[in-house]
């Protein structure tokens, strides 16, 4: 058992400190957020984060967790610290390490004994070797510090589960000591390591999230292609499955990939390559290619419609991705102010992110068009003009067909996660407009009027 302070206590952080708590560690997380720190000590996650309560209370009570401000306090007696704050992103793309900078700072002048300092943080290759000697320039101490790099894999939605049952732990270190202390941290959860140095685990996690990028983006790309050349994405990537090279996961062709980490990872192992002088070709392409991929279907409608101006649009989901309330570079965000700006009135349902979307879209009037919070699918379908699929929600999912065509007033439907049978569809008859497969157009009377 060891003694484990963690910095930040953000989806990173706090996961990492309530698994090591659940590995039989002793754990103090701490935040600068005082009220966030006596939310948890209350025994509430900040987080929406499957089973992250139900851990964060039993280990509570069981003694191994607990959260503070006071940061030199535990710091000061712990074998290992992990970092595992915020590197939001810049306006040019590149890693804002002041949060590093700061935790770092307050590490050198707190602890008493030899310690390691673990960076969960993304931080571009090459970060880690400068925060350790930031760390040593203001060490007040006379003790050892080193700094190791292990970045995490987790997703939102998953994130406890992707913790204790990861597929690999990456330790990158430059000593034997700081490779086996951390190899003995994680010892209890079983699990593969890949033990590498500091600057290739810096990498792994770029190369890691940014393949995935880059595999979403091209079946967009390859979407975006089938629709003209009349073959259908999703059998398409049946097909290519089959072949265990290439596998079956990310091959859902969509909207874009949003979230906390893709964008903002491809666009710092660009920016981390034009430093270097390099043209990292390939990410900038899945870069490209998701910009135009989130606003596809919206402007395909507007071809459609000409205009959404007094139409009633029915909004389906807002997060990024279903199983969180997260809205980073969610596809929602680029396009419910595009059709506001059109003067649509929206209709927007998502079981757990309508809260945070209104904090940046209050309910009401915006310009020529308005924006209604509503509790069900139902109440976003009824009597609708047109539909936007933008998450895959299970409250989503579970509307049928019929109800389109029942519900809405025209049934238009642009859906941006592939939900439905195309034949499912038309078999009712609802135009139906998806990622990457054929279209079902419907003949078009008059019939797109204002629900107004
Ligand atoms: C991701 C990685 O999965 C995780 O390993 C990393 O540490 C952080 O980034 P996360 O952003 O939580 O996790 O979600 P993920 O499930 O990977 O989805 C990211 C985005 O890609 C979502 O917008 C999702 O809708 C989209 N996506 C995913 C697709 O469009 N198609 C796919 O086939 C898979």
């Amino acid at each position: 058992m060891k003694k484990i302070a963690v910095a930040g206590t953000g989806y990173v952080g706090l996961v990492a400190g309530v698994c090591f708590a659940e590995m039989g560690h002793s754990v103090t997380c701490v935040d600068i957020d005082e009220e966030k720190v006596n939310l948890m000590r209350s025994g509430v996650s900040p987080i929406f984060e499957d089973r992250l309560e139900e851990l964060m209370q039993k280990n509570y009570a069981a003694g191994r967790i607990e959260y503070t401000t006071d940061y030199a306090s535990a710091y000061e007696e712990a074998d290992a610290i992990f970092i595992g704050v915020g590197t939001p992103e810049q306006p040019d793309g590149s890693a804002n390490l002041s949060y590093i900078a700061t935790v770092a700072r307050q590490i050198a002048e707190s602890v008493v004994k030899d310690c390691l300092v673990v960076v969960k943080s993304t931080v571009p290759v090459g970060t880690n070797d400068k925060v350790e000697q930031f760390i040593s320039d203001f060490l007040v101490n006379d003790v050892r510090v080193e700094v190791a790099s292990n970045p995490e894999f987790l997703a939102q939605g998953s994130a406890v589960k992707d913790t204790l049952y990861a597929e690999r732990i990456i330790i990158g270190t430059e000593s034997t000591w700081a490779e086996e202390l951390l190899t003995e941290l994680y010892q209890p959860f079983n699990l593969p390591i890949v033990s590498v140095n500091r600057r290739s685990a810096e990498m792994i996690k770029y190369a890691s999230n940014d393949f995935l990028a880059l595999k979403i983006s091209y079946m967009n790309d390859i979407a975006n292609l089938c629709e003209l050349v009349g073959a259908d994405v999703q059998d398409v990537a049946k097909g290519m499955s089959f072949d265990d090279r290439i596998g079956s996961k990310f091959l859902n062709a969509g909207i874009g990939y949003g979230g906390s980490c893709f964008p903002k990872d491809t666009k710092a192992l660009e920016h981390i390559a034009q430093q270097h002088g390099y043209d990292l070709r390939t990410v900038k392409a899945a870069i490209n290619v998701n910009t135009d991929q989130k606003t596809m279907l919206y402007k395909k409608a507007r071809n459609r419609l000409i205009t959404f101006n007094g139409l009633k649009v029915a909004v389906l989901g807002l997060t990024f991705k279903p199983g969180t309330d997260d809205l980073r570079e969610a596809a929602s965000l680029e396009n419910v102010p595009l059709l506001l700006e059109q003067g649509a009135d929206v209709y927007a349902f998502d079981p757990v992110g309508a809260e945070n979307f209104a904090r940046v879209h209050p309910e009401g009037q915006h310009g020529r068009g308005s924006i209604t919070y509503v509790a069900s699918v139902e109440e976003a379908l009824q009597d609708a003009n047109v539909c936007f699929i933008f998450t895959e929600w299970g409250e989503v999912k579970a509307v049928t067909p019929a109800m389109y065509k029942n519900l809405m007033r025209t049934s238009l439907v642009y859906d941006g996660r592939n939900i439905y049978p195309v034949a499912d569809m038309q078999a009712v008859g609802v135009e139906y407009h998806s990622i990457g497969r054929q279209a079902v157009e419907r003949e078009v009377k008059a019939s797109v009027t204002s629900h107004v």
